[in-house]
Formats: C-alpha cells, structure tokens, sequence
C-alpha cells in the first residue's frame, strides 16, 4: 500500500498545462512495475517493435481506402439470461475471465471478457426490479463491477472499496428506483487498473426500461457502444510503458486508440427504412476518446442522457459525448431509398497542445446507415412531451463544494482511499463547483448520485436532465446541484479519463 501510494504523488503543473518530467517517472520505476505487472508481462519484449507512434493509424481510414472491406452488419450485443422466475426479479450471471479471442476481424488478442464477450452482455431491466448479480471473477487481478450511474447502496457500487480477489465471487444485490429508466454502462473499478481492464475488453452496457416509457413502442432500437483500442503488431493490446514516449503521452491524454470500435466491430452497418424512426442509445465507453457525433445528411431529435429522458426532445445537428456519457437520439429515417450516410466523430479539442495527436482533425466514420429499398413507412408521431423532471431545490443548499482540477489531481491531491475529500449529510442538497484549472478537458463523474447540471461558465443550462458525467473543457467551471436523497456510505468522485482516474484524479465522497 505504501509503495502504492507513492506513484499518487502530486505531478507537477507548468503554466496549466502539465509537462512531464521524466526523472519524476525514473524514481517510480518499482512501483511502476508493481502497477503494470500484467502489461509488462504482455508488453516487454514487445517496445521495440510496437505499433506506429500515436496519430499513424495502423488501420487504413475508411475515407482514403480504395476499397471497402466486407460490410459487416450491425447488431446490439446479447443481453443478460435471466434466471429468475419471480416477478420484477432479475437475476444473472456474469464472470469476468481473460480470452483469447478476435478483438479485430482476423487477430487474435489476449483479451479479458465478460461472460466471453466485448463488449459484455447487456443487463436489461424494468424500473421496480430487484437485480441479484452472481459475480465471478476469473481474471489474474484484483477487480470490481461498477454499475455506472445507477442509483444503488454504496456496498453495491462496485467502487474501489470493495475489490473481489482473483478466484473471488461475489453477488451484487440491489433495487431499481422508479423515474431511472435510462441508459447506463458497467466496467470494472479496482483501485488503479481500470483503464488497464477496460482496455482489455471489460465494459458491457445497462438498459434500464420504464413501463410509461412515453416514446412509440414500434420504434427500433439500437444499444450502441462506442468504444476504442490500440493494438501491436502481434494482436496484443497496446499498453506501452508509463516511462516510454507513448506511455507520457497515454499519461497525459488518456490512452486513446485509433481503432474505433461499435460494439466490439469496426464501422458496422445498420439498416433503416425510409420514414422509419429508430431510437439509438449511445455509451461512450472508451478510455479517453470524446466523441463528437454527426450524422451525413440528418439532426438528432436528442431525447435522452445519463439519466434518461429529458422533459422534451431537443433537435441537433450534433451531439458532444464524452467518457462515460449516455445518449438517447432517435434518427428519422429522411434520407432516399438506397442511400448511405456514415455516423461520424468530428473533430474535438479536448486536448493540452503538447500532446495533441497529429491527425486529431480528421473525421472518422463510427458507422454506416443504409437505407433499404422497401418501400418508405409512415413516420411515427413522436411525443413533445417526455416527461417531468423536478428541479432540485437550490434555495435549500447551505454548502457549495468548489472542486478544482488541475492535471492529474483534484483540489491539488492525488486520491488516498483513507481519506475523506468531501462530506456531506444525507438527504441535503448541495452544489458542486468544477472549476477546470488547466488545458485540457476532464469529464467529472460522481457515483451515486445523479444531477442537474446549473450553470456553465455562469451561463445557465438551458434545459434540465439527469446526469451523472459532466465534461469540464478547459479552463471553464461547471456547477451542479445534487440531493443524497439516499443511501449514506462512501462514494468516488473522479474524472472519467482511466488513465486519470488510475493515477489519482479521484475523491472520496463520505454521505452520512
Ligand atoms: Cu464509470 Cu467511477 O466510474
Ligand atoms: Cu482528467
């Protein structure tokens, strides 16, 4: 634990933007190792002949290919068995184990899998279910399963605090609160290896539905989970050495990839109809990658984030979505029989200029939507009202948390789990003021515990939602409103960049 804690030692801002130093990385090379102990294992050896440097894709860009590789076609991933028989009970089985299996058509990668899948099987549920989760895991390490965004006792959080050994079980028990239909993920949470097991292929999405959902049952829906990865050469995934070039970058920027993932396959294809309406629900699961989303030829009638479904429905032409946020769009089906548009990640800046990838301005195509030749369906009426969402009381709030992000730390510290960064009593209702110090963005996370977001650089929001995420670009402030209406206990609080949270960019959250 000792050793553990010295790599949390606060790392050095220069004029906002960090620069690394690599003699502050030399005297941390045992604890290093001690950290990276199953990269090294896959990694060593390996340094010398990896991947191209950041920014030279491995993977030709679909946009400067000549042809185009067989189209592969889009599918949801499975979802949870369950294996219960009583009513509004769900009950499955979910083990986490490493496999060696094609993380990419054609190579074959020594991956980690939830129940032999990546991503892992959806767990779909009813507002009102009682969830048993029979948990297993097989993986060499330490890990956890962290519900994220749900609203569940913090003995079930899956946060660091309670780490499962390897050859450990455990069932995760909890209730689904009305009013939280949303979309949501689950990833592991050990204390430091997050980044490392979600890397390897450890994230699945949630589904949480309501019997009133308010939108057409007819519509088609779609579980899109977005996420990216870096290989070498020999099929391995790429987590190169803290202390090399590509490991201070990965540092800074969060380890991002340049493979990009739907669902586990690259640049799927999903059909639609003309007049067809289809409601997708989007996660972005990846480590670091921000995804800016724009669909050729089409807006958004975006409907829904984090914790569901907004009041009403909101047109776009594109929607900003960073690590661990969820959205709900619904896409109309306005283009002409026949016709392809691609989903695509547009440019976006969320990066310190030092290490900026190279090719961070190119769009890159996520996915193909192909309109087929049946004949066009007639559109359905989508309703302008969603439903109510009840504005949390700020005439209530006696305390402001002011949170401070500077690289790598919260509030000028790196986490200590023996600390408590922030308390408050259950059942208030507080504000939180994320002031980003420094040139680069940091999506903050709070577990637990969704919340309406206020104010941006004192600009006010302009409609309400539940969220559990907020992106914090640079150098502006965020301030939310959030009420611990239950379940006391200690919670994390962190930025949802793994390579941040793993290194310390993470609180302690005591509700009592
Ligand atoms: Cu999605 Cu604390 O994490
Ligand atoms: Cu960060």
């Amino acid at each position: 634990m000792e050793a553990v804690r010295r790599v949390r030692k606060p790392r050095r801002d220069s004029y906002g933007c960090h620069a690394y130093n690599v003699v502050e990385f030399k005297g941390l090379a045992q604890t290093v190792q001690m950290r990276y102990v199953a990269a090294v294992k896959i990694v060593v050896g390996l340094i010398t002949v990896a991947a191209p440097g950041y920014g030279s894709a491995q993977q030709p860009h679909m946009e400067g290919a000549s042809s185009r590789p067989p189209e592969v076609s889009f599918s949801s991933p499975g979802i949870l068995q369950n294996l219960s028989k009583a009513p509004h009970t769900v009950e499955v089985n979910i083990t986490a184990a490493p496999a060696r299996m094609e993380m990419q058509r054609g190579v074959m990668t020594d991956a980690f899998a939830y129940n032999g899948h990546i991503p892992g099987p959806t767990l779909e549920l009813q507002e009102g279910d009682k969830v048993i989760i029979h948990f297993t895991n097989k993986l060499p390490e330490a890990t956890t399963v962290h519900w994220h965004g749900l609203h569940i006792p913090a003995d079930a959080d899956g946060s660091p605090f309670y780490p499962i050994p390897p050859g450990g079980k455990h069932d995760y028990v909890f209730t689904i609160r009305r009013g939280t239909a949303g979309t949501y993920w689950y990833h592991p949470h050990p204390d430091m290896r997050s980044g490392y097991q979600v890397g390897k292929g450890l994230y699945g999405g949630i589904i949480i539905r309501a019997a009133d959902d308010p939108l057409p049952k007819s519509i088609t829906e779609k579980l899109i989970v977005l996420s990216d990865n870096r290989f070498l050469a020999d099929g391995s995934v790429d987590f190169p050495d803290i202390r090399s070039p590509k490991g201070i970058v990965d540092e800074e920027n969060g380890r991002e990839g340049d493979v990009l993932f739907v669902n586990g396959e690259v640049l799927p294809t999903i059909k639609i109809r003309r007049g067809e309406v289809q409601r997708w629900r989007i996660v972005n699961a990846a480590a670091s990658r921000v995804y800016r989303l724009a669909l050729q030829g089409h807006t958004f009638l975006h409907v829904g984030s984090d914790g569901g479904l907004f009041e009403t429905p909101v047109e776009e032409k594109e929607v900003v979505l960073a690590n661990s946020e969820r959205v709900e769009l619904l896409v109309r089906g306005s283009g002409d029989s026949g016709s392809v548009s691609l989903l695509e990640t547009l440019p976006y800046d969320r990066y310190a200029p030092q290490t900026r990838p190279i090719e961070w301005k190119v769009p890159r195509p996520l996915l193909r939507l192909e309109y087929t030749s049946d004949p066009p369906m007639t559109p359905v009426t989508i309703p302008a009202k969603l439903r109510y969402i009840p504005p949390l009381d700020t005439t209530k709030v006696k305390v402001t948390h002011v949170i401070s992000l500077s690289q790598g730390l919260i509030n000028g510290k790196t986490m200590d789990m023996k600390r408590v960064d922030v308390r408050a009593p259950l059942a208030a209702t507080e504000i939180w003021e994320i002031e980003n110090l420094v040139g680069m963005d940091h999506p903050f996370h709070l577990h637990g515990f969704q919340f309406q977001v206020l104010d941006r650089n004192g600009v006010p929001e302009p409609y309400r939602r539940w969220k559990d995420t907020v992106n914090v670009p640079k150098h502006e402030t965020v301030r939310f409103v959030v009420r611990y209406d239950d379940f006391p206990g200690l919670w994390m609080f962190h930025c949802h960049i793994l390579d941040h949270e793993d290194h310390g960019m993470m609180g302690v959250l005591l509700v009592k």
